[in-house]
């Protein structure tokens, strides 16, 4: 499948973007498991105009992991423009516009999925930010505001009619926030909707390669993302493209094999940012991993784990996990 002139090939699977969650290090890591497209964080409009540094930062991108998408979020039409403008300028292969995050500081001021109850300005940035950019634009939205408002089929017409390239649906609405499960029937209706000719990318609640494959053969989606899925466990990628490729599942890896990875991100964390703070932003994939399920008597070890405040600390508690694959 294509979106503008980008080839991604066959079942894609996509990385989610995922604020504090996809810095550059973490969609690297994805990318190098198989991850056919990784997105940035969401990125303020706002903030970028104004300049603000951290926000820069977010702008950053590598050759090793294209294609990569910006994503953009705010409520000024003006702003938007100027921030495309200005992720332009940073060189990724498409540009994401987050019509979809639920969050009171977003949502609530009109940002994110906030603009589905405002559906011509939601329109209207999305023609500008066409506009005044030349690289592809995608958007990223949910299925409505609420149970009574899943407006995403006539929604994704006119989307598609402002000029964007593709189109991401996570399978809730916003007032689900992350509750419930993902509902993939809308999804499958507007992929199946013969108006529709712009790829649909299939969001929500895939946490493995049987689900990933289910999804693409059940709703005919062009693409699927994964969002929660990869924290803590990159690796996914690698297991979802080996069965959608060779209807196998990839045999597990020894203990050490995935530990490994997870201090490889300990360590790309603490050198992107630097100890404390690398060890703060690593916690939330420590605490999400599959790896250490089933572990007996684990529960010290795992408040221990997400206590650590240095390297060493953290390294020699995760060295003393007996491993529950090697024999
Ligand atoms: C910690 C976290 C941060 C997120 N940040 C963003 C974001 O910046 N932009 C966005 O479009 N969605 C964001 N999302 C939503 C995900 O991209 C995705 O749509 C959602 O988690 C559902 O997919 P999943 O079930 O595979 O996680 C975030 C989700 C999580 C859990």
């Amino acid at each position: 499948m294509k979106i503008g002139t980008i080839d991604l090939g066959e079942r894609p699977v996509f990385l989610a973007p995922m604020e504090d969650v996809t810095d550059i290090a973490f969609r690297l890591m994805c990318k190098r498991f198989g991850a056919d497209m990784v997105y940035t964080e969401f990125v303020s409009s706002d903030a970028l105009i104004r300049s603000v540094n951290k926000t820069q930062q977010k702008l950053t991108v590598a050759d090793e992991e294209r294609p990569v998408a910006i994503q953009i979020y705010g409520k000024d039409v003006a702003s938007m423009a100027e921030a495309a403008r200005i992720c332009e300028a940073a060189g990724p292969d498409l540009l994401d516009i987050n019509f979809g995050c639920p969050v009171k500081k977003v949502a609530g001021k009109g940002a994110g999925a906030g603009m589905l109850r405002n559906i011509p300005l939601m329109l209207e940035i999305t023609r500008e930010v066409v506009k005044a950019v030349s690289i592809p634009v995608t958007v990223k939205t949910r299925l409505g505001w609420d149970a009574d408002n899943k407006i995403i089929v006539d929604l994704a017409e006119q989307l598609q009619d402002c000029g964007i390239a593709a189109l991401s649906i996570h399978g809730r609405t916003r007032a689900q926030m992350y509750t419930g499960e993902a509902d993939w029937t809308l999804i499958g209706e507007v992929k199946n909707n013969p108006r529709m000719h712009i790829p649909i990318i299939g969001n929500g609640d895939v946490t493995s390669a049987e689900i990933c494959k289910q999804r693409f053969e059940q709703y005919g989606v062009d693409a699927v993302m994964i969002g929660r899925g990869s924290i803590g466990r990159p690796w996914i990628f690698r297991e979802v493209k080996h069965y959608l490729s060779t209807g196998e599942l990839l045999p597990d890896e020894a203990f050490s094999w995935y530990l490994d990875i997870l201090k490889k991100q300990v360590l790309q964390s603490v050198e992107r940012l630097d100890e404390r703070r690398g060890i703060l932003h690593i916690r939330r994939h420590l605490a999400a991993t599959p790896l250490f399920k089933g572990i007996a008597d684990f529960k010290q070890t795992r408040v221990a784990m997400l206590r650590a405040e240095t390297v060493e600390e953290l390294f020699n508690i995760l060295d003393s996990i007996p491993g529950k694959f090697d024999i």
